[in-house]
């Protein structure tokens, strides 16, 4: 049995949910590559960091060569770094849908085709897209379309390469998150927030390290969108 320890690249790996997913994985024993554009040095030999816009391919480009060449392979690849805006429809500017769509996507889409390439060499990987629960459950009190379209897309798209890879050994699953307490909310608005779930809560940074757990070690489960939200998908409440 190989003892070589598991690759995993974590994009938005700074703060909040893929901090903590990084961390996480290092401490099960991966090495990991984290991105972020402020990202600091890791300070462990398991854990580089490779400062940069995850929407821009030659950031992508640099985040994959520095997997392969310092680690020698890519076994995950965790699609974490995003961005939301919330504003009724007709309020997003040019320069809001820009922003959403260079990292929510562009963000998805470079680093996606340069490690599925390296993971079909290898005839093994797992691709784990982070999305939102409000693209299939949208809330009259949040309005954020730009979300649903861009982590919407997440969703299908791991559908389509869920299929697409299947038989080469790949499988490509989504995380769908409800509202989680990261740096991304304010403490003041934790009430309200709570409120629009219909556990009656937000969820915890480490619920969602217990679904990136589960999806890891689950080799039949491929293109399975799994909500983390408190029940939000569900329905209405
Ligand atoms: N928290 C929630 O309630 C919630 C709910 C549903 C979905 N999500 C999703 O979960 C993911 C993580 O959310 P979070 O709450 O942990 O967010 P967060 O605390 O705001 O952290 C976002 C991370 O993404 C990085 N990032 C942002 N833009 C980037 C870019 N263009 N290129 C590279 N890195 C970038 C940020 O670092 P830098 O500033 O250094 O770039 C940071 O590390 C996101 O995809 C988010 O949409 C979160």
């Amino acid at each position: 049995m190989s003892t070589e320890k598991r690759v995993a690249i974590v994009t938005g790996a700074s703060q909040g949910i893929g901090e903590a997913v990084s961390n996480f994985l290092v401490a099960k024993g991966y090495r990991v590559v984290g991105n972020s554009r402020n990202i600091k040095p890791s300070g462990y030999d398991d854990q580089i960091n490779i400062a940069g816009d995850i929407g821009d391919p030659e950031v992508a480009q640099k985040v994959v060569d520095t997997a392969v060449e310092r680690f020698g392979r890519i076994d995950t690849l965790i699609n974490n770094a995003g961005q939301f805006i919330a504003k009724p429809f007709v309020e997003y500017t040019v320069e809001d849908y820009e922003r959403l769509l260079s990292v929510n996507l562009s963000g998805f889409f470079h680093i996606t085709q340069r490690a599925a390439a390296q993971m079909l060499k290898q005839g093994t990987g797992h691709i784990v897209n982070i999305t939102t629960s409000l693209a299939d459950q949208p809330l009259a009190s949040v309005p954020a379309a730009l979300a649903s379209l861009t982590k919407g897309g997440l969703n299908a798209v791991t559908r389509s390469l869920a299929i697409e890879y299947a038989d080469k050994g790949i499988r490509v699953n989504a995380i769908s998150p409800g509202i989680i307490k990261t740096p991304m909310h304010a403490p003041e608005t934790h009430e309200f927030l709570a409120n629009l779930h219909p556990m009656k809560r937000m969820g915890e940074i480490r619920e969602i390290v217990q679904a990136v757990t589960f999806l890891e070690e689950a080799g039949f489960v491929t293109g399975e969108i799994l909500h983390v939200d408190g029940g939000q998908h569900a329905g209405h409440w």
